[in-house]
């Protein structure tokens, strides 16, 4: 369970307020769940190193991709943007995070994709879920159990797919029935500090230009930066060494490239943005228990600027497209 501030401490939302006069009562902690059987993939699809209990190998992978490479991080990025806005659809009260993932498992297979998260090796046991959801105050790994989403919760759905030997690495907040106005402003500022991340990502500019955009733009609207996830190169392998923080970090000072592949996916906090793992070794946490939202794109590196390669082909009922323009 989240810690949450006594009840005579600030409130976790900023507003001055002690916790009991503010948030106290609107918030009920995420627990741990009942996480149903493992599901199985057939074995008619190309699967990574890690499934059916193996481990992940590792090699050193190109930065700057070939462009059979690319045209197949095309193909898989918008197999995982299409997959992501169908499960989002399916965010209403009621409805549990393990039949969300299900879903997520079934359209994996239909897409003839294996679900990257599934038996990924972590430091407790292997993710045992084909889909990340992370609930209201977890900020990233949430795994699917037999918690109904309640009316008012915010999920972030984090699908990678692997297709044609390549991941598409993908992730977005979505609201639940309705949503109060601090969560809806965080899940905006979020977005946007997606898009602001994409805009720094230009060729010649050194990697730390992008954490630099997306501090800056969660700390002018109050907001916390998570310092222990970051995003990450992609390509043959889930997770290259290449690392992008979303704060600046002075020591990033690798150049970007055309043809360089990696995701940017910011998690902005409304209060702390301390984190802490369950004894599970997935799911992170606010250490104050407030609120979390993220936001991923694969990108590929241009000429000019990045490309996204887990654009959806219809974007009107994605968040990141969907909310554009909305005044935060
Ligand atoms: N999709 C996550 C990322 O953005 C990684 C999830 S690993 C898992 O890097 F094992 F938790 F699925
Ligand atoms: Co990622
Ligand atoms: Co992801």
């Amino acid at each position: 369970m989240a810690a949450l501030p006594k009840a005579n401490e600030a409130c976790w939302c900023g507003s001055g307020k002690k916790f009991k006069r503010c948030h106290k009562g609107a918030v009920s902690p995420i627990r741990q769940g009942r996480i149903s059987p493992l599901r199985t993939v057939p074995d008619t699809i190309a699967k990574p190193t890690w499934a059916d209990g193996g481990t992940v190998e590792r090699w050193d992978e190109p930065r700057v991709k070939s462009s059979d490479v690319i045209e197949r991080m095309r193909r898989t990025g918008k197999e995982a943007a299409d997959t992501l806005a169908y499960l989002g659809t399916l965010c209403r009260p009621g409805v549990t995070t393990d039949e969300i993932d299900a879903a997520c498992h079934e359209m994996a297979i239909e897409r003839l994709s294996y679900p990257s998260p599934l038996e990924y090796p972590g430091m407790v046991e292997p993710f045992p879920k084909s889909l990340c959801t992370s609930v209201n105050e977890v900020i990233c790994h949430g795994i699917p159990d037999d918690r109904p989403l309640a009316d008012g919760d915010i999920i972030n759905l984090d699908v990678t797919l692997f297709k044609e030997g390549v991941h598409g690495d993908t992730n977005a907040t979505f609201f639940v029935g309705d949503v109060d106005e601090l969560s809806q402003r965080l899940v905006r500022v979020t977005r946007e500090c997606l898009e602001r991340g994409i805009e720094a990502a230009k060729p010649g500019r050194q990697i730390n230009e992008i954490g630099r955009a997306i501090q800056t733009h969660a700390e002018d609207n109050g907001f916390g930066v998570v310092r222990d996830f970051v995003g990450h190169g992609i390509g043959e392998q889930f997770h290259t060494d290449l690392q992008i923080c979303h704060y600046y970090h002075p020591r990033q000072t690798d150049v970007i490239e055309p043809g360089m592949t990696f995701t940017i996916e910011p998690m902005i906090t409304v209060g702390s943005w301390k984190a802490r793992l369950w004894d599970d070794g997935w799911t992170a946490v606010t250490t104050d228990g407030g609120r979390t939202a993220q936001f991923e794109h694969t990108l590929l590196i241009g000429d000019d600027g990045a490309e996204i390669l887990t654009t959806p082909s219809d974007t009107s009922t994605h968040p990141y497209w969907a909310l554009a323009g909305t005044p935060a």
